[in-house]
């Protein structure tokens, strides 16, 4: 008999799932000429997608002003339960203003193609100082999640969203693995325990080594590249992705790994971003989840830690996730392995790390990474992507 369990619930209880079947399809195409327009940019398509497969569960639409306005204050939806990024779309006032309350919206992808519909429930007005400063915790608009929120629309529209299809993924098809395929092939392996990785960087030995010090303690490790929108200088998702087919081939066992795609857009928001992704890792069956050293950040807009610190700001049990919180991993030149503080003997200057920014320096000035920083596959492939 397999050791099967239920896996852990969705958060608010329910796996959403809002993509239409035929009938419904039908339906709304036969509107579609007749409807009003709104052409989604590239991050808000992802959300669209994310609401409807239900990686963004309990959310069955684009938020609504009470659910915003506690989001961005409390971390929390109207009804008390954890959730710490606004889901928002957002339209000029012109955009926003022939548009009634409770009428049906046709969604455009940026070609132009009907991909959803938005039942509007309510358009309101929001403070997008008040949303940097609380969610990005700074108003600099330097700051990339926040440039976004500054460059959106002054009005939102919320309510409820259908996805008229679920296409494959152009670049990543074989790769995505939806939140009741990844619950299901978790429950097909009898993986009790499934602890989920984010990432938006090409895989270094830091990332290998929490990973697998994460992997010691629980049944399966579901790296979650996100592939959706990132600012401009991260490394492009087909990159890394091929970064990671290569790592597992020659360094990880087969049978205890699933690497899947999260197709959200990255926001850079760091501690509120990370409650976030333990969320929606949790919607895709884990039951853990890896917050390391400055997760989600970018620039100095963070402390090293803050990303864990924020968990201690729920009750226990309460995200029905649980982190696992690594310190700084390096390459310790004393004991020639990987480690942190927590197991190193050595000083600083014995230690070899490399941000992804000096990483990016040597491979432009065409040298690689050193072996103790990158796997030599992997750079190899980090080179070869540099220079095509
Ligand atoms: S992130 O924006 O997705 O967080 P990145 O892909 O670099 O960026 O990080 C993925 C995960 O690995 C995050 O949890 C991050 O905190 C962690 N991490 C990255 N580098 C290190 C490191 N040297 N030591 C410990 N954790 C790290």
């Amino acid at each position: 008999m397999s050791r099967h369990l239920d896996n852990i619930p969705a958060h608010g209880g329910v796996l959403v799932n809002r993509i239409v079947n035929s009938e419904q399809k039908e339906v709304f195409l036969s509107k579609a000429e007749t409807l009003p327009r709104i052409s989604l940019d590239e991050r808000t398509f992802s959300d669209l997608v994310m609401i409807a497969i239900g990686g963004f569960s309990p959310l069955t639409g684009f938020m609504g002003s009470q659910d915003y306005q506690t989001v961005v204050t409390d971390m929390r939806l109207a009804n008390g339960l954890p959730w710490s990024i606004p889901i928002t779309l957002s339209v000029s006032e012109e955009t926003a203003q022939p548009l009634n309350e409770g009428s049906l919206i046709r969604l455009d992808d940026a070609t132009g193609r009907m991909v959803g519909i938005l039942e509007l429930a309510e358009k309101y007005h929001y403070d997008k100082v008040k949303e940097a400063t609380h969610v990005y915790r700074t108003d600099e608009d330097k700051h990339p999640g926040v440039k976004v929120v500054y460059e959106q629309g002054e009005v939102n529209l919320a309510g409820d969203i259908w996805l008229l299809e679920r296409d494959p993924h152009p670049q990543f098809p074989l790769y995505q693995i939806d939140p009741t395929v990844s619950r299901q092939m978790f429950r097909e392996k009898g993986w009790q325990t499934v602890v989920g990785f984010q990432t938006r960087n090409p895989i270094h030995r830091a990332h290998e080594y929490i990973q697998k010090c994460a992997l010691e303690t629980v049944d399966g490790l579901f790296l979650h590249p996100l592939v959706g929108a990132t600012k401009e200088d991260d490394i492009p998702a087909d990159v890394r992705m091929r970064c990671y087919e290569i790592i597992l081939e020659h360094y990880y066992p087969k049978d205890r790994v699933i690497l899947a795609i999260n197709p959200a857009a990255m926001r850079y928001a760091g501690p509120r971003e990370a409650i976030f992704h333990a969320i929606v890792r949790k919607n895709y069956g884990c039951t853990h989840f890896i917050v390391g050293r400055d997760h989600a950040g970018v620039g100095d807009y963070y402390g090293t830690y803050d990303a864990q610190y924020i968990f201690d700001e729920f009750e226990p049990g309460e995200l029905g996730i649980t982190p696992m919180k690594f310190e700084h991993a390096f390459y310790c030149t004393i004991s020639k392995g990987m480690a942190t503080t927590k197991t190193s003997p050595s000083k600083p200057e014995q230690r070899i790390h490399l941000s992804g920014t000096k990483v990016r320096e040597m491979l432009r000035r065409g040298e690689l990474p050193p072996p103790e920083f990158s796997r030599p596959e992997v750079a190899a492939e980090l080179a070869r992507a540099m220079h095509t």
